[in-house]
C-alpha cells in the first residue's frame, strides 16, 4: 500500500523571490537529538551523494555531522545504506536529470531493505514542480527537505520512521544564519568555510536566489572563530565560500567588508587562503591590495564573465559591460601580477546573435584565461530568462559551444606551457593507490599537478619542478627546498 504523505510545507517560488529589509536573524542551533532516535539509528549506515557547488558540499558536511551525532555510520555503497541522502543541484537541466536517474536506481535499495529511507534535499527540493514530480512519480522517496532546514534532519527522520509516511518540509523563506550545526570534514588539509548564504543578484538565467534565499552574511567573529580552529587543527588551506564573496557584509552594516575579512583570516596564519565566487560588480581595490600584501592569499581568482556582449550582459542583469570587465582584469593584473584568472561562460542565452557570440570570443582572447567552465544555457522554471523568446537553434548553440571551448583551450594550454621548467609550490593532496610515489596536488595558482614525490609529504606544501604540460594538468617531480 502507498504510504501516506505528510506535507509540512511545500516550496513556493514567489515567496522565495521576496526580499524584505528586515535584518537577518542569527540562530544558535542546539541540535538536541531525541534518545528514541539514537536508539533507532545506532550503528545503522548512511550514504550521502552531493551534486552542485561548494554550497552543497558544505551542506553535506553539515548533514554528515548531524547523522554521525545521531549515531549513524558512513558507508560507500548506497545499496548498503539504511538512509540515503541526495543533496541536489538545480542549476541546469542536466544536473537535475542525473538526480532523477539516481532516484530511479534507488528503487533497488527499497526492494532490498524496505525500512531504508531515501531523502532528497538541496536546490531541486526548493522548486515546486520538482517536488510535485517526485511525489507523483517516485514513491520510493521518503523525505523531501530544503536548503533552509538542514538542521531539522533528526526530527524529519524520526517522524518518517515512527509514522511510516512520506514527509515534505521545504521552506521558501529568505533564510536565517544558523550557527553551530554539527559539521564533519573528511578532508584533513583543505576546508571550505561559508562566509555568506543566498544571493540577491537575480541574474535572469539563474535559479540560485530562489533556492538559497536572500544574501545573509555570517558575522566576522563567527567566521574567524571557525577559521582559527581550522588553523589550530593543522589545516593547510581555507576557501571562503559564497555566491558573491566580494559582496560580503553589505547586508550587515557593521563597518567591515570582504577586504577586511580577507586580511583578518590571512593574519590567522593559514598557509593558503582562497575565496570563491567573486562577482565583477562588487570589487574594491582593498581586495586586490589584500591579495598583493598577504602572501598566503593565493593569486587565483574566479571571475565569471557569462558573456562578452553588452546586450546579453544587460539582458542577463549582470550589471557590468565587457569594457568594465576587461578594465577590472587589467587593474587586477596590475596589482597582483602573477594572478591566475578563471571564469564561467554561458553560451546560447535567448536570442544570442552571432555578433554577441563573437564579442564573447573577443573578451576571451583579451583576458587569456587560465581555465574556464562553459555551459549551454538551460532555461530554469520561474526565472525571467525562461519567458524570453529564443530563436537560436540547439545546433547553433552546440557549434558556438565547441568554438568557445577551442578558443579557450589555446590560452589555457599556452599558460600551462609557461610552467615548463619552473619550480612551483604544491599542496600535496594524495597519492595513487597503485604507486604511492605518484602524487597529486595544486599550485598556488590552482593548477593540477601530477608528480613523482615522497608519499610522506601528503598534506604538506612541497616544491615541484614542472617537466611537461597538458591543457588541464601539469607533470613534474618533487625537488628539495
Ligand atoms: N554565484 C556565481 C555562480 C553561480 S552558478 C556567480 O555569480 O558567478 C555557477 C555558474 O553556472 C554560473 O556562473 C553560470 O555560468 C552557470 N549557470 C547558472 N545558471 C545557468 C543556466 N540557467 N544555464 C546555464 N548555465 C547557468
Ligand atoms: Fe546566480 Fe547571478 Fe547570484 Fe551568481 S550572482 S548565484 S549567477 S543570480
Ligand atoms: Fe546548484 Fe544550488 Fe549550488 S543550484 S550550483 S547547488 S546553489
Amino acid at each position: 500500500m502507498a504510504k501516506e504523505v505528510i506535507i509540512e510545507e511545500m516550496p513556493d517560488l514567489k515567496k522565495a523571490s521576496r526580499r524584505n529589509r528586515r535584518p537577518t536573524e542569527f540562530v544558535l542551533d542546539e541540535m538536541v537529538i531525541p534518545t528514541q532516535l539514537k536508539l533507532l539509528a545506532n550503528g545503522k549506515k548512511f550514504f550521502i551523494r552531493t551534486y552542485g557547488c561548494q554550497a552543497n558540499v558544505l551542506d553535506s558536511q553539515n548533514l554528515e555531522g548531524i547523522l554521525l551525532e545521531i549515531g549513524y555510520v558512513s558507508c560507500d555503497d548506497p545499496l548498503e545504506a539504511d538512509i540515503v541522502i541526495l543533496n541536489t543541484c538545480a542549476i541546469r537541466e542536466n544536473a537535475e536529470d542525473k538526480v532523477f536517474g539516481e532516484i530511479g536506481s534507488l528503487k533497488q535499495l527499497k526492494n532490498k531493505n524496505k525500512d531504508s529511507l531515501i531523502c532528497i534535499c538541496g536546490c531541486m527540493s526548493q522548486q515546486p514542480h520538482i517536488v510535485e514530480k517526485i511525489r507523483k512519480t517516485y514513491p520510493q522517496v521518503d523525505i523531501i527537505f530544503g536548503t533552509h532546514n538542514i538542521n531539522h534532519l533528526p526530527q524529519l527522520i524520526q517522524k518518517a520512521l515512527e509514522t511510516n509516511s512520506r514527509i515534505i518540509e521545504v521552506y521558501s523563506k529568505e533564510g536565517e544564519v544558523i550557527e553551530h550545526i554539527p559539521c564533519y570534514r573528511q578532508d584533513r588539509f583543505k576546508a571550505f568555510v561559508n562566509i555568506m548564504f543566498g544571493c540577491d543578484k537575480f541574474c535572469t538565467y539563474c535559479i540560485v536566489p530562489y533556492t538559497r534565499g536572500k544574501q545573509r552574511s555570517r558575522k566576522m567573529e563567527d567566521i574567524l572563530f571557525e577559521c582559527k580552529n581550522l588553523v589550530e587543527e593543522g589545516y593547510q588551506e581555507i576557501t571562503l565560500i559564497g555566491q558573491n564573496v566580494n559582496a560580503y557584509a553589505k547586508d550587515l552594516d557593521l563597518g567591515y567588508d570582504f577586504a577586511t575579512l580577507l586580511v583578518e583570516v590571512a593574519k590567522l596564519g593559514i598557509p593558503r587562503l582562497r575565496f570563491t565566487t567573486s562577482h565583477p560588480w562588487d570589487f574594491t581595490e582593498g581586495m586586490f591590495k589584500a591579495m598583493a600584501t598577504y602572501k598566503n592569499i593565493m593569486p587565483a581568482i574566479h571571475l565569471p564573465l557569462q558573456s562578452g556582449s553588452d546586450d546579453v550582459l544587460r539582458r542577463m542583469g549582470r550589471r557590468y559591460t565587457s569594457k568594465e570587465y576587461m578594465a577590472l582584469v587589467d587593474k587586477l593584473r596590475e596589482i597582483v601580477p602573477n594572478v591566475a584568472i578563471t571564469t564561467d561562460i554561458i553560451v546560447g542565452f535567448p536570442n544570442e546573435t552571432d555578433q554577441d557570440f563573437e564579442d564573447t570570443l573577443n573578451v576571451v582572447r583579451y583576458v587569456k584565461y587560465d581555465s574556464a567552465f562553459t555551459f549551454i544555457y538551460s532555461p530554469r522554471v520561474g526565472t525571467p530568462g525562461a519567458n524570453m523568446k529564443d530563436e537560436v537553434s540547439m545546433e547553433t548553440k552546440h557549434e558556438r559551444f565547441n568554438r568557445l571551448v577551442d578558443t579557450l583551450a589555446v590560452d589555457i594550454k599556452a599558460k600551462a606551457d609557461a610552467y615548463i621548467g619552473k619550480i612551483v609550490p604544491v599542496l600535496v593532496e594524495g597519492c595513487s593507490k597503485k604507486n604511492t610515489t605518484r602524487l597529486t596536488g595544486y599550485t598556488d595558482t590552482l593548477k593540477l599537478v601530477n608528480f613523482v614525490g615522497n608519499p610522506e609529504h601528503v598534506g604538506k606544501i612541497v616544491k615541484v619542478k614542472i617537466n611537461e604540460a597538458h591543457t588541464y594538468s601539469l607533470i613534474g617531480e618533487e625537488v628539495d627546498e
